[in-house]
């Protein structure tokens, strides 16, 4: 038994904040963001739209694009660090916007790779026979957790949701997940309050998304480059027969960085961080539906997608479609 793509979705607020806003409130210039990340604008959720309407949105859109009912899906996983409410989760609130009833449902917190935990998740429920038609969601409003002062880190982040319906079939689909995590790094990048710390910076206005950038960059780009070539090995494929690299979209660099490691052409990548930034948890459900929506990713083709989020952890998935 294995899993397949039967439909895919995404969501992004309506508002767009460019890199010229930005720079009227912190010191930036749309040159220095263009060049060191990739990103020109990105969408910001609205005051009152949360984590789980975007979820929504885009589970609505994965599951008419994948023929199903709410009554057909039988498990829900959610990727997110930036749930509505620690609980119910996510998952629990998306399940009841549906109209489902019963099915297991949770979210998944490992930051940017939380889709990509999400996935292996439920591809493990349908590979043991427990779900036959799950709906997967990576989404985040981490716009609501940066600090909108800090320069470093503010002109990266933003909002959007991702999903996938897996449904049970013969032949995969999902051909391997591997999935990574090394605590060690918790300090490099990190949101710096919850409950059980009191709230008290988010109290005493200090809580914000904290990243050392440069450490994060190198380390992203040497753990990305070996992930991507140990679940080629793993798989006993090469790069060559890989169609499309769909990345966590963090920094146009990295990416080519890795495109670079394994000699993989650009024009096999699917970069959609100039228009989205990084959306966290979402980014790599929200490229992969904007490659099958403009026609480049076909059924048949092979696809690799990988992510990298705080933790550290990170993640891949190979993919037949
Ligand atoms: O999704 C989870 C994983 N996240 C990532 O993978 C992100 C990884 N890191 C990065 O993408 C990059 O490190 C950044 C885009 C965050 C930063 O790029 P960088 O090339 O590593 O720059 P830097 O942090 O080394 O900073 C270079 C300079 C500094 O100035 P000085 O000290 O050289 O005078 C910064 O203060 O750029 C300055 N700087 C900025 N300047 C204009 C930092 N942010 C900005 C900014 N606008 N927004």
């Amino acid at each position: 038994m294995y899993s397949k793509i039967a439909g895919t979705g995404s969501y992004l607020p309506e508002k767009i904040l460019t890199n010229a806003d930005i720079a009227k409130f912190v010191d930036t210039s749309d040159e220095w963001i263009k060049t060191r990340t990739g990103i020109s604008q990105r969408h910001i959720a609205a005051e009152d739209e949360t984590t789980t309407d975007l979820a929504e949105a885009a589970a609505r859109s994965a599951m008419a694009d994948a023929g199903v009912e709410p009554k057909d899906i039988d498990l829900i996983c959610v990727g997110t660090a930036t749930p509505d409410f620690l609980f119910p989760n996510v998952g629990t609130l998306l399940q009841e916007r549906l109209g489902i009833h019963g099915c297991p449902a949770f979210s998944v917190e490992a930051a940017c790779s939380g889709f990509i935990y999400a996935l292996s998740m439920a591809d493990k429920f349908v590979r043991l026979g427990e779900a036959k038609c799950a709906l997967v969601v990576g989404a985040d409003t981490l716009s609501k957790m940066v600090d909108w002062k800090d320069r470093a880190t503010c002109v990266l982040f933003a909002d959007g949701a991702g999903a996938v319906v897996l449904k049970a079939a013969t032949e995969p689909g999902i051909m391997s997940t591997r999935l990574h995590a090394d605590g060690r790094y918790k300090d490099l990048l990190l949101y710096n309050d919850g409950v059980s710390k009191g709230f008290k910076k988010v109290r005493d206005g200090t809580a914000a998304v904290q990243m050392k950038g440069s450490e994060v960059y190198k380390f992203a780009v040497n753990t990305l480059g070996q992930l991507v070539t140990e679940t080629l090995s793993a798989n006993n494929i090469s790069q060559a027969e890989i169609d499309w690299l769909i990345p966590h979209q963090a920094n146009i660099r990295i990416i080519e960085a890795i495109a670079k490691r394994i000699d993989m052409p650009m024009d096999r990548v699917i970069v959609t961080i100039a228009g989205h930034g990084n959306t966290s948890a979402a980014s790599v459900p929200l490229a992969l539906d904007a490659g099958i929506k403009d026609g480049r990713i076909r059924r048949g083709q092979l696809l690799l997608l990988e992510a990298f989020g705080g933790g550290f952890t990170w993640g891949s998935a190979l993919i037949r479609y």
